[in-house]
């Protein structure tokens, strides 16, 4: 089958969700895979079976970060102005990643067990009060930030704030969130400034400000972490080191676990015996966390680009070019899942790719991001006894997110 046309560039593929079939067509007929894009950039390769993804991520030293990790193509003076951890390689990575990663191991992340049960609790009380709902608006879309509103310690009235920021940023592609389309000449102007979004200016500024409060104080959230420690490299942490990884922080944990729990309900309402299987042995639902994330693959893809000429699959790879993985796709490889179309929350074992697979970049919130999961669907699993689509559901426009923007529900309680 020819498969020269599919452009995954093109957003209409992903307007209703994850084009999984085309995934699929791509990992059998095309699976590292050719796009043109529309210009000032250059196309991309895309890696779609898991293997290659995985040999992808672990070699840094030829597909590198520091050229940039999202389809946007930046020059010189952009990097220099927006590189935050996720765009750095080598020793500085390390040194970066260490001065956070204390606070997101398993230990670190276990001790917020309480307060989750606690913002868990409130936000199903409020949602199932009301009997229909958007499931979006009243659980996902709040509870992930409430938790980073706990992380780095700042006054819960703050909350709206940083979720109309995560919007405004990860919804750069999606006319209804982005304050300018990345893709209008007007965005020129934000330039040097991360998703060239002007959110991202108020997210610095209200860093400075924490910043300003905290420094040389013994605080031990984030900021206070991020301000206070020296980097293992005796670089000292810069201005920008502190504006993009700060809003790093903001941005990684929001939009990706919010669609996580909203793909992962709606899974559950398509596949009711899966729910049943859950509500009649809770003490699966740690394992079937996996199989959440594997699911929903929130994060369709990342990119790197190729330091050298290279060669992927049999594929001709040059110097300079941009090699995109697609986690989605991985996650539904059939050389590594069996049925991998299948929602199966006894699913064992599962090694998804939901925050990357090896490599040095591999998710620093991985942790985090599973307990809150975890806490949320042991609440949730317990209370309902049955949950209904309410009307149709809104996908958010992008083909770097895999996104839900409404997803009305009907929920009964046992
Ligand atoms: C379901 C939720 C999440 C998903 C699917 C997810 C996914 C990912 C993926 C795929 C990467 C690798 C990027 C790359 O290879 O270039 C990543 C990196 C990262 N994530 Fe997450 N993430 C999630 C939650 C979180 C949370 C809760 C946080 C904490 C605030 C977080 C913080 C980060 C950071 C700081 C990095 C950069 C790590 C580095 O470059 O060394 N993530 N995430």
């Amino acid at each position: 089958m020819s498969m020269k046309n599919v452009n995954l560039s093109d957003l209409n593929l992903f307007a209703n969700g994850a084009p999984w079939e085309t995934f699929s067509d791509l990992r059998k007929n095309s699976p590292v895979h050719w796009s043109d894009e529309e210009a000032p950039n250059h196309g991309f390769w895309s890696v779609l079976g898991y293997h290659d993804i995985v040999r992808v991520l672990r070699d840094s030293e030829t597909f590198t970060s520091e050229r940039f990790t999202n389809l946007e193509e930046v020059d010189k003076e952009q990097e220099d102005a927006r590189r935050s951890l996720l765009e750095t390689d080598g020793t500085r990575h390390r040194a970066l990643r260490r001065l956070l990663q204390g606070q997101f191991t398993p230990p670190a992340v276990a001790k917020y067990e309480t307060f989750l049960r606690g913002i868990t609790a409130t936000t199903l009380d409020n949602a199932f009060a009301k009997g229909t709902f958007d499931f979006v608006s009243e659980v996902a879309a709040d509870f992930p930030i409430n938790v980073l509103v706990r992380l780095l310690d700042v006054p819960v009235e703050d909350t709206h704030k940083l979720i109309d920021w995560g919007n405004r940023m990860v919804g750069f592609d999606d006319p209804e969130h982005a304050d300018v389309l990345i893709s209008d000449p007007e965005s020129e102007k934000y330039r040097l400034v991360p998703f060239r979004s002007p959110a991202a200016l108020e997210v610095f500024e209200y860093g400075d400000h924490l910043a300003r409060e905290r420094k040389g104080k013994d605080g031990t959230d984030l900021v206070s972490v991020l301000i206070n420690s020296e980097p293992t490299d005796g670089i000292p942490l810069s201005e920008r080191d502190f504006h993009t990884n700060f809003l790093l922080l903001v941005v990684a944990g929001n939009e990706t676990t919010r669609h996580t729990i909203t793909h992962t309900m709606r899974n559950l309402i398509e596949h009711p015996e899966q729910l049943a299987i859950l509500q009649e042995n809770p003490d699966l639902i740690p394992w079937a966390v996996e199989e959440f994330l594997r699911y929903a693959s929130p994060v369709y893809h990342f990119r790197r680009t190729a330091t050298t000429d290279a060669v992927i699959n049999g594929q001709n790879i040059k110097a300079g070019q941009k090699v995109v993985t697609w986690f989605a796709s991985g996650n539904r490889d059939e050389a590594i899942f069996e049925s991998p179309n299948k929602f199966d929350v006894t699913r064992n074992p599962n090694e998804h790719m939901t925050f990357g697979r090896g490599g040095p970049h591999m998710c620093l919130g991985n942790a985090l991001a599973r307990i809150e999961l975890r806490v949320m669907f042991e609440d949730l699993i317990s209370r309902v006894d049955k949950v209904e689509l309410a009307g149709d559901i809104d996908y958010l426009r992008s083909n770097f997110v895999h996104g839900i923007k409404r997803m009305p529900v009907k929920v009964t309680l046992r």
